[in-house]
């Protein structure tokens, strides 16, 4: 077999890029380890940037997501009963976020991969890509009990942070930047009005707590618990009581509860390596980097990581621009970290840390609060949560 790009991954970043690349007439292939019902079944993130949602109606998959997703002008922090409104609109001149989930994103991609004819291999085993550092890139798998080889001219790793594409580079070529929090998020879906039209992201003593949602009829929300915690050990009843103790009261007085259709309790990880690239293989989105979830931008790079990919490559096929292909590193890594900086700030001021001593929590309280009563603090959060630009490739 043989492709210009052999992607690793189906998930939002190997589709995004696939669709990218086939629109431009780059032949792809993509190589995923699930079924699509499986890639389906994971709730993921939902807000995105002006950027992802600019990016999604250029591969000419945004019609659905124009018409069903929510634009969000603004969200809510809940300070220890306060409530402050960022206006995201009015402080960044205009910008806005879509709520629409991630499973929708990933939904719309593969019928718009399907339509276009374009291959993808779900419950592809054992892939490997092979020679990255010379001119004959291949990938081999497995598919019903047959080994296959892909040549290909480029390899895409966008399989997620367990993929195999990272595993498959020597660990002296590589830098990793890791913080793990001693909490995780237990979320849960339902179908169930919102609390509120807009986020709220709120602190409390007893921790964090943030309400979402995915349409008007379904709701997603969340609650920091010990990284020791199950979900078993949390019925619906006292999820919704301890939401309702974490919120303000006017809110808590509005929650309309419900059964829960999917409960999960996912770590906090910041986490990113250096380099994105080893040779003819580039790594995108999560095989390359993970955030916390406070700020909402795991996926968001991840569409930044495939922007720049994708318009590296059109110039190398198009105007023979090799000398991109070792850029892509450098210019996602300063978007990156701007946001691996913004998620783990966000995190550090919302949350409850158990081991910060007295000063340690007055003093992350003391920021936050000095961020949202002055203007320029709360631009600052602003242009942050709607997300910084994507760098031009020249
Ligand atoms: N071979 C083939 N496919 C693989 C392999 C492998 N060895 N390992 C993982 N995959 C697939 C996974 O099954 C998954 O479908 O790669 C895909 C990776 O998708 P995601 O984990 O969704 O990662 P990404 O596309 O980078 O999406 C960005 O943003 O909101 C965040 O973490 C959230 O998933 C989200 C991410
Ligand atoms: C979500 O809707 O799942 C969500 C929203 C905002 C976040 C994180 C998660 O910051």
């Amino acid at each position: 077999m043989k492709t210009q790009v052999a992607i690793i991954g189906a998930g939002p970043a190997g589709l995004l890029l696939g669709q990218l690349l086939h629109n431009a007439g780059i032949d792809t292939l993509i190589l995923e380890r699930q079924t699509p019902d499986y890639v389906l079944g994971r709730i993921r993130a939902g807000v995105l940037e002006q950027g992802m949602v600019e990016l999604l109606r250029q591969a000419g998959v945004s019609q659905r997501m124009d018409t069903e997703g929510l634009v969000h002008g603004g969200f809510e922090l809940a300070l220890d009963g306060r409530q402050v409104h960022i206006d995201l609109h009015t402080l960044t001149g205009g910008k806005t976020v879509m709520i629409y989930g991630q499973t929708e994103v990933t939904r719309d991609l593969m019928a718009a991969r399907r339509e276009a004819g374009a291959q993808t291999i779900y419950q592809a085993a054992k892939v490997v890509p092979h020679g990255m550092k010379t001119d004959e890139a291949f990938v081999t798998f497995e598919k019903d009990g047959e080994t296959w080889r892909l040549d290909c001219d480029y390899i895409a790793g966008c399989d997620g942070f367990h993929g195999v594409a990272r595993q498959s580079i020597p660990a002296e070529s590589l830098k990793v930047f890791e913080r793990i929090y001693p909490f995780g998020w237990l979320g849960i879906l339902a179908d169930t009005p919102p609390v509120h039209d807009e986020l709220v992201y709120a602190r409390h003593e007893r921790g964090f707590a943030l309400c979402s949602m995915r349409s008007p009829t379904r709701t997603r929300y969340y609650l920091q618990v010990p990284t020791s915690d199950h979900v078993d050990n949390w019925s619906d009843q006292r999820f919704w009581d301890e939401l309702k103790t974490r919120l303000p009261q006017a809110l808590a007085d509005k929650l309309v509860t419900g059964p829960s259709i999917e409960k999960s309790i996912a770590p906090l990880r910041s986490f990113v390596v250096e380099p994105m690239q080893y040779g003819r293989m580039f790594l995108v989105g999560d095989a390359a980097h993970i955030v916390p979830p406070t700020g909402a931008k795991g996926l968001n790079l991840a569409a930044s990581d495939v922007s720049t990919l994708f318009n590296i490559l059109l110039k190398v096929y198009r105007e023979n621009r090799v000398d991109l292909l070792e850029k892509y590193s450098q210019i996602c890594l300063r978007r990156v970290w701007k946001a691996e900086r913004f998620s783990w700030w966000m995190t550090s001021m919302l949350h409850r840390f158990d081991e910060h001593d007295a000063f340690s929590q007055r003093i992350a309280e003391s920021e936050l609060e000095y961020f949202i009563d002055s203007e320029a603090g709360r631009k600052t959060i602003a242009e942050n949560y709607v997300g910084l630009p994507y760098e031009a490739i020249e």
